[in-house]
């Protein structure tokens, strides 16, 4: 085979494979939008807080430091007071409290470091932290699971429902209808089964906060990013101003 023609069978077979996989996780539901707003500064915290509590039993963010939370507002006082609790020392990473290995025969995976996930887990439903955002908001009851608990935006996940205190448990609920001539169940709702500490306004709010943290921890210095960039574009527009006026200016006898 010529070399050009094995170039454009591996293509198809890259694309075939592509929309294959597309294909199969479609069942899996769509993404929410994340309410996520870097400059509002109380709702990282809030959200800082909930991943200390809720999180760190499991995961680390091994890229994290406790004092970098200076950056959202926090004094270093605040943050030994109220969100220590794997360690003593403010400059040291954000270290898991449980062993990998133990977490391993325990869920049958390893909790993935989460410094990045809201970067990394983006895919054509939208950014890593819709799909987070969507992701924790779809926990539900399943006895058929050694965890109790299973999930619409991963299906058979390892982990259980971190914050189903708050939740409450729920079940979705599904109706039979035609999807391309075949009756099929469609997801269309939830039914709360028992109620959370939370309401589910607040409790979405909540996770909101939680992603927002998750987002900001995954470039801390995007703040700092967008504002010096606004800076460096207006001296580039007063920059070229003047260039052309200097250009006019040098040229002016010549022509
Ligand atoms: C009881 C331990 C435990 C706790 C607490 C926990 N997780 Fe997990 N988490 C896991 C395990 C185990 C996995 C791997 C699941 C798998 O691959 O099936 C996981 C996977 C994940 C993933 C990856 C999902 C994916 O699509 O790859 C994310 C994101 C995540 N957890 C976020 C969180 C957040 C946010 C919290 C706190 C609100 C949290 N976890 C609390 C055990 C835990």
């Amino acid at each position: 085979m010529k070399s050009i023609q094995k170039f454009a069978l591996g293509l198809c077979i890259a694309v075939a494979s592509l929309t294959g996989a597309q294909a199969a996780g479609g069942n899996a539901i769509a993404w929410d939008k994340a309410p996520v707003n870097t400059s509002d500064l109380g709702s990282l915290q809030n959200g800082a807080k909930l991943f200390v509590n809720y999180c760190l039993n499991c995961h680390s963010a091994a890229f994290m430091r406790y004092n970098r939370l200076q950056d959202i507002g926090l004094t270093n006082q605040q943050i030994k007071d109220n969100l220590l609790f794997t360690t003593d020392k403010v400059g040291d990473t954000m270290k898991a409290n449980i062993d990998p290995k133990q977490a391993k025969e325990w869920f049958g995976a390893v909790p993935p470091d989460l410094t990045l996930v809201a970067r990394s887990r983006s895919g054509h439903g939208g950014t890593g932290s819709d799909y987070l955002y969507t992701y924790l908001r779809t926990y539900y009851r399943d006895e058929t699971k050694p965890t109790g608990w299973n999930n619409l935006a991963f299906p058979n996940v390892g982990m259980p429902n971190p914050l189903w205190q708050l939740q409450g448990e729920r079940q979705p609920v599904y109706e039979d209808r035609k999807v391309k001539g075949q009756t099929e169940p469609v997801f269309v709702g939830w039914k709360q089964v028992t109620p959370g500490t939370m309401s589910p306004k607040q409790y979405d709010k909540a996770v909101g906060d939680l992603v927002n943290y998750m987002h900001w921890m995954a470039e801390p210095a995007q703040n700092n990013r967008v504002r010096l960039g606004i800076w460096v574009l207006l001296f580039l527009a007063g920059f070229t101003y003047i260039a052309w006026r200097l250009n006019t200016a040098y040229w002016k006898d010549i022509k």
